[in-house]
């Protein structure tokens, strides 16, 4: 592979230590001293994200700017979310739950879900969060295999969980953010009435720092989403690289667009910046340049993480970024995808500044491979690994592969603090991620003379649709279920907005028509049972899906033939 504007590095201004010093005399356990312990050595990441800077000079700090569709704001202080945190941990005291309780909030973004989800750290309970455009099937997979103990959500939303309910033996409670009138009702608790009157003091759970904190559902090559759990320590990751990475000052005003229902809201719009003691935008609304363009000159804001599908978009509109007073803006950073050289040039372009990429996974935890302010960007360029994290390219042995070679991309794992600690009730997937003392990504990438990392491609058929990781085998599962389908077989294709598309390749059964209105019936029936955003954007109908011998299909070939690519190795095959 070309290295694309190979010579054509941006050199940025920081005043952040030197990379390589730092990485010389990098230490985890001296970055422990970032992180605040009982005196009994425990451990909580809602304390150290709330409670510490609330009991600082910084109490009446503003931690979080709301921000809803409609323009209305909100605001509270460090002082004012311990006090909601430790009323949301009351409420769910008072309902029996115990440390390890799985928690799951499926809220829009609004503050109750920041509340709720500090609320069920400092209970000692693991917080799930689920991305509100999940439908019926998403919330099954997760709810069911987490045996979530009590959903917070709202009325809107609950018609989806009401469904599904009586699948789910261990969901006692679901709390309901506003008010509503369901035949549940002794199963239903109102949150603004508990929380009037619950206590604003708390004693906040004190954890083994290796003790579980949050678990996120992500999607693979095979199977239903798996439960990557992460623990109350991890916290010390996402601190360490929302200051050294995502720059985050004192004075900054910083925005993560990221919904909470995916690991960057939570890590960078939850823990990261709040455990630095930094101040949070988070806006309500959805995607359009306009109002996302206004939340940056109304805010003020100073640093900005988002993702390259929403820079491609941003570039791609009609909206001049001119009219807006951006001048705030004095750091960009990127995640998700691939961000290619031009989505870089555009922000230097366009605002004055280069979008930096950085590269983490659900797994990983917090950021493990990036562009660190100090560094010379070379746009295309995923840039260099964290200090403490050991990154390296390797065979399908485990076996480090020299520069310029494509191998499957590695992490040391004892080197990523932040790193999974489990998959949820899954031994033998949260092994299956290592090889030979490394912990393997699943994707590819290169790395250059000068240690920069080159993302390539993912090693599995796990597809990005907007920077959101869906696994074929969800969408083709739910594709059968459709009346007409007989088999199904989804790949992503290349697009030039969204990174990829899904694509589905559908077999009729016997006697279906194909139609247009058929393939419209089928992508709106995966967008209705499965997510709004994990439906095929083009349907396609075919004879016959590739198979092996042992009737694996083989979505390698059906991306290939997309693609116009020669086949490749078929010796696997069963007749095609
Ligand atoms: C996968 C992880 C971690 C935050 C959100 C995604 C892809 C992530 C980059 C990047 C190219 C990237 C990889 C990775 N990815 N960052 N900078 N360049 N690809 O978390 O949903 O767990 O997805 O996203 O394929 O494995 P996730």
């Amino acid at each position: 592979m070309d290295i694309i504007h190979k010579n054509k590095s941006l050199s940025v201004r920081s005043n952040l230590p030197d990379y390589e010093k730092t990485y010389q005399e990098f230490s985890w356990e001296k970055a422990k001293a970032e992180l605040i312990f009982f005196p009994d050595g425990t451990f909580n990441a809602a304390y150290n994200a709330i409670d510490r800077h609330a009991e600082s000079d910084k109490k009446d700090k503003t931690a979080l700017i709301y921000e809803s569709d409609k323009g209305e704001k909100e605001s509270y202080t460090f002082a004012q979310l311990k006090e909601q945190t430790n009323k949301f941990a009351n409420v769910l005291a008072s309902q029996g739950v115990e440390k390890g309780d799985r928690i799951f909030i499926f809220l829009p973004p609004t503050p109750e879900r920041y509340i709720a989800f500090l609320g069920i750290l400092k209970t000692g309970a693991i917080a799930g969060t689920m991305f509100s455009a999940f439908q019926e099937t998403a919330l099954m997979d997760r709810l069911a295999d987490s045996g979530a103990k009590i959903v917070v959500t709202n009325s809107e939303l609950f018609s989806r969980i009401q469904k599904i309910w009586k699948d789910l033996p261990d969901l006692q409670k679901v709390i309901l953010v506003d008010e509503g009138d369901f035949p549940e009702k002794e199963k239903l608790i109102s949150y603004q009435q508990e929380m009037t009157t619950a206590s604003a003091d708390f004693n906040v759970a004190h954890l083994k720092p290796d003790d579980f904190a949050y678990m996120l559902y992500t999607s693979g090559t095979t199977g239903k989403p798996k439960g990557v759990v992460h623990a109350h320590a991890d916290l010390l990751q996402a601190i360490l690289t929302t200051k050294y990475v995502l720059d985050v000052k004192d004075q900054d005003i910083y925005w993560c667009t990221a919904d909470i229902g995916w690991v960057t809201g939570v890590v960078y719009g939850v823990l990261g910046i709040w455990g630095l003691g930094g101040t949070s935008v988070v806006f309500g609304g959805r995607f359009s340049p306009e109002a996302w363009y206004k939340i940056i000159a109304d805010n003020k804001v100073t640093v900005w993480y988002t993702a390259p599908t929403a820079i491609r978009m941003l570039m791609g509109s009609p909206v001049d970024p001119k009219q807006y007073d951006l001048s705030s803006l004095r750091h960009l950073c990127s995640v998700g995808e691939p961000l290619n050289p031009e989505g870089v040039m555009w922000g230097k372009e366009t605002l004055g500044l280069p979008f930096h990429d950085t590269w983490w996974q659900t797994e990983t935890g917090s950021i493990c491979i990036t562009n660190y302010p100090s560094m010379d960007i070379k746009p295309g360029s995923m840039g260099k690994p964290f200090p403490g994290v050991v990154a390296g390219i390797v065979d399908d042995n485990g076996q480090e592969l020299p520069a310029k070679q494509d191998g499957h991309l590695a992490l040391k794992p004892e080197t990523v603090y932040s790193l999974m600690k489990q998959i949820w009730k899954n031994e033998e997937k949260y092994k299956s991620y290592f090889n030979n003392g490394w912990y393997i990504s699943g994707d590819q990438a290169f790395k250059d003379e000068d240690g920069y990392f080159w993302f390539v491609g993912r090693a599995d058929d796990v597809i990005k649709t907007s920077g959101e990781r869906v696994g074929p085998f969800e969408v083709e599962s739910t594709l059968i279920e459709h009346p007409s389908v007989l088999e199904a077989g989804v790949i992503g294709k290349p697009d030039e907005l969204r990174g990829e598309i899904i694509k589905a390749f559908v077999v009729l059964k016997q006697g279906v028509e194909p139609s247009d209105a058929l393939k419209e019936e089928m992508a709106a029936f995966v967008k209705g049972k499965l997510a709004g955003h994990a439906y095929p954007r083009e349907v396609e109908f075919i004879d016959k899906l590739p198979k092996t011998r042992s009737g694996k299909i083989m979505r390698r070939i059906l991306k290939a033939r997309e693609m116009g690519q020669p086949i490749g190795d078929t010796s696997t095959l069963e007749e095609y």
